[in-house]
């Protein structure tokens, strides 16, 4: 094992530059759902199979993982990407837009593959440098819980792992800044579902009906009190009813309404409070106005809790990679992320890598039907993920 010259590793991140813009349009050409990434896999199976010395594997028919796997003592890094794409009908017009209706790449998940493809395939070149193992997982079904990780980590991939990476292109950030934080970074996203069960009858004689309407809409308004209310104000909550369904006439009372929506939190203790607070809310209020209830309560997957340690070594090589102007504190953010699975097994960090251009009018939100990634921010996603893992890999 010799040192890695700078000249090498920048000539091959440098060689793989159009690899990655390539893998990365052809995946977002042929999008696939959560759970069906099938051609995907395929493709990804193909690619790395192309660069050889990889041992790779199957765990689900819609995941790879690849093992680096070097024969020399040291640790097991795992670096992570998913690959699922959305039920969403894109609205770009670029020569490599969807080729499937009404399936889209609008959380840039295609390009977190063809950067982890393009480490591989650079990692690949200089094993002859390189320690331990270094273990890709090419993740399914990150969108649509209970979501891919969790099946990984029951598969027993990362058995022998000392640490997992992950990255996430993020449109909100500028294109050429890291943002990265030790401690919470994202929320552990629950759902639920309220039915309000009155009376139905005629609009005339509401006397003669439990109205489940204006009995939700009670309940709707003292919901907000949980956040405003019973939570402390320094720790971050969210409860948004994100959807109400009853009623069918003008002059009909509905016996039913439907509540859904979501709950999104980071601490353990507040999120086991949650559900009890909000059933408490919807008891008294049916009750007091002689309706019932049904009150299911879906735990998600858990928050996205980012290891000092690793954190701060990650960090030190993205500074070393790119200097320090570049590499920011990050706040964290109410959405979920199942790399959270991992981190429960592993300790593990998480990070997000600029990839909005407000001057190439990249401003669209993720899961926005004109969703993209500015591909300049590809080779930088690529040239931190190398960098990420050989430093933990302590080469
Ligand atoms: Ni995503």
């Amino acid at each position: 094992m010799s040192r890695i010259e700078t000249e090498r590793l920048e000539s091959l991140l440098a060689s793989v530059r159009e690899d990655v813009v390539r893998w990365r349009r052809h995946l977002h050409a042929h999008p696939e759902l959560s759970f069906e990434e099938h051609e995907t896999a395929q493709f990804v199976y193909n690619t790395l199979q192309s660069f050889g010395h990889l041992e790779l594997s199957r765990p689900m028919p819609t995941s790879v993982v690849a093992r680096l796997v070097t024969g020399r003592p040291g640790p097991t890094i795992a670096v992570r990407a998913d690959m699922d794409a959305l039920p969403i009908e894109e609205e770009n017009d670029f020569e490599f837009k969807s080729t499937r209706s009404g399936v889209m790449h609008a959380c840039g998940h295609d390009g977190h593959t063809a950067m982890l493809l393009a480490a591989a395939k650079v990692l690949v070149a200089l094993r002859d440098h390189l320690v331990g193992e270094v273990r890709f997982l090419f993740q399914h079904a990150e969108e649509l819980f209970p979501g891919g990780a969790q099946e990984l980590v029951n598969a027993g991939v990362l058995d022998g792992v000392d640490a997992a990476i992950g990255q996430h292109l993020w449109a909100p950030m500028e294109t050429g800044r890291i943002g990265i934080r030790s401690g919470a970074l994202m929320a552990a996203p629950d759902t639920f579902r309220i039915c309000i069960l009155g009376k139905g009858g005629h609009a005339a004689q509401p006397h003669l009906t439990v109205d489940s309407i204006v009995i939700a809409a009670q309940v709707v308004t003292n919901l907000q009190h949980i956040v405003s209310r019973y939570n402390d104000p320094l720790r971050p909550l969210v409860l948004s009813v994100t959807k109400i369904s009853g009623g069918t006439a003008d002059n009909v009372i509905p016996g039913s309404v439907e509540l859904i929506g979501t709950v999104r939190s980071f601490d353990e203790t507040l999120r086991a409070q949650v559900p009890q607070w909000m059933e408490r809310i919807v008891k008294g209020i049916t009750e007091a106005h002689g309706a019932s209830y049904t009150f299911e309560y879906q735990r998600g997957y858990r928050a996205v809790l980012n290891d000092a340690e690793v954190t701060a070594r990650v960090r030190a090589a993205l500074v070393e990679a790119f200097g320090e102007d570049v590499i920011v504190e990050t706040e964290p953010t109410m959405g979920g992320e199942d790399f959270s699975a991992y981190q429960a097994a592993v300790p593990g960090t998480f990070y997000f890598v600029g990839a909005g251009n407000a001057a190439k009018g990249i401003v669209y939100p993720h899961h926005h039907p004109r969703f993209t990634v500015d591909e300049d921010a590809l080779p930088i996603g690529l040239r931190a993920l190398v960098f990420a893992t050989l430093r933990l890999l302590g080469v």
